[in-house]
């Protein structure tokens, strides 16, 4: 378990914990990790650049340290010989044109992400919004549970509509997740992101947001690596690029291997060709 040296509180959690959470942040020795989040339809539909999820996964799937999504994607679009580990999205019940987008419960049963064997269990808490306790409360029931079977919890946060997502708020939401039990954090980068990670005692993954331009992506990660994020959580800044196989690759350089913006972009991020746009692998 040496590549969990980096977690903080580790030496407490039982084998099946360390084994799942080791293969969400331990399957390099740097103890990062890249996600590709393909969760978004859980609330967005057939969103822009994932309209086929399949089609969408399956070339990036052997770039990734472990995949993001909800159980309907994986059983539909994931072939079972994968050995990618999934983080299912457990947390769900709003939709973009509902009412409030915070009013979630959880939406899978622990038996069933242990029968989908899920590594981790992924649950979005909304800090300062109308919700937000039931949200804390749904996070709360799945770290128990989660505990009782070895499963960490991902809590995904988000900060209410009126609140900046600056350190503030950012900092606020990040360690309420932690405090409640949370073994890793996703957030969004920002201004001092290092005194958000400073006060989190737990480690966090950064989600990508709106599509940027691919160097502006490459920096965002790059920023929020270098300030102490444990690695990434991209959505559509990869898959939403015109080359994504490039793209993660670029994200993958920057998180594993160290390399700068500049370094990543002139290596990776080329003209679209059969060959960065698709591969026939799934892991
Ligand atoms: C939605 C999510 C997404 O997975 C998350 O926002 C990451 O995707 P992106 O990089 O596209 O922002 O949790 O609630």
């Amino acid at each position: 378990m040496s590549n969990l040296r980096f977690v903080q509180g580790v030496r407490v959690m039982n084998w099946g914990m360390k084994n799942r959470l080791s293969q969400i942040m331990g399957r390099h020795d740097d103890g990062r990790c890249v996600m590709l989040a393909v969760d978004h339809g859980y609330f967005l539909g057939p969103t822009e650049g994932l309209e086929n999820p399949r089609e969408v996964i399956s070339p990036l799937l052997p770039f990734t340290d472990s995949i993001m999504l909800t159980r309907g994607i994986l059983r539909t679009s994931v072939r079972p010989e994968s050995c990618v580990p999934v983080v299912l999205r457990v947390s769900g019940g709003s939709s973009i044109i509902g009412e409030d987008l915070s009013k979630e419960a959880v939406i899978a049963s622990i038996e069933d992400a242990i029968r989908l064997n899920a590594s981790c269990l992924a649950v979005s808490v909304f800090i300062g919004s109308k919700y937000e306790h039931q949200t804390l409360t749904n996070l709360a029931r799945l770290v128990d549970e989660g505990e009782r079977y070895g499963i960490p919890i991902l809590a995904v946060t988000a900060v209410g509509r009126e609140m900046a997502r600056d350190s503030r708020y950012l900092g606020l939401s990040c360690r309420i997740a932690a405090e409640f039990g949370a073994h890793i954090v996703k957030t969004y980068y920002c201004n001092d992101f290092d005194t958000v990670v400073r006060s989190c005692p737990v480690p966090l993954v950064i989600a990508g947001g709106k599509k940027l331009d691919e160097k502006d992506a490459l920096k965002l990660a790059h920023d929020a690596i270098s300030s102490g994020a444990s690695g990434v959580d991209m959505g559509r800044n990869i898959w939403q690029s015109k080359t994504p196989v490039s793209m993660i690759k670029a994200v993958r350089s920057i998180v594993h291997e160290g390399l700068d913006v500049e370094g990543a972009c002139s290596t990776f991020i080329h003209q679209p060709t059969k060959a960065n746009v698709t591969t026939k692998l799934q892991k």
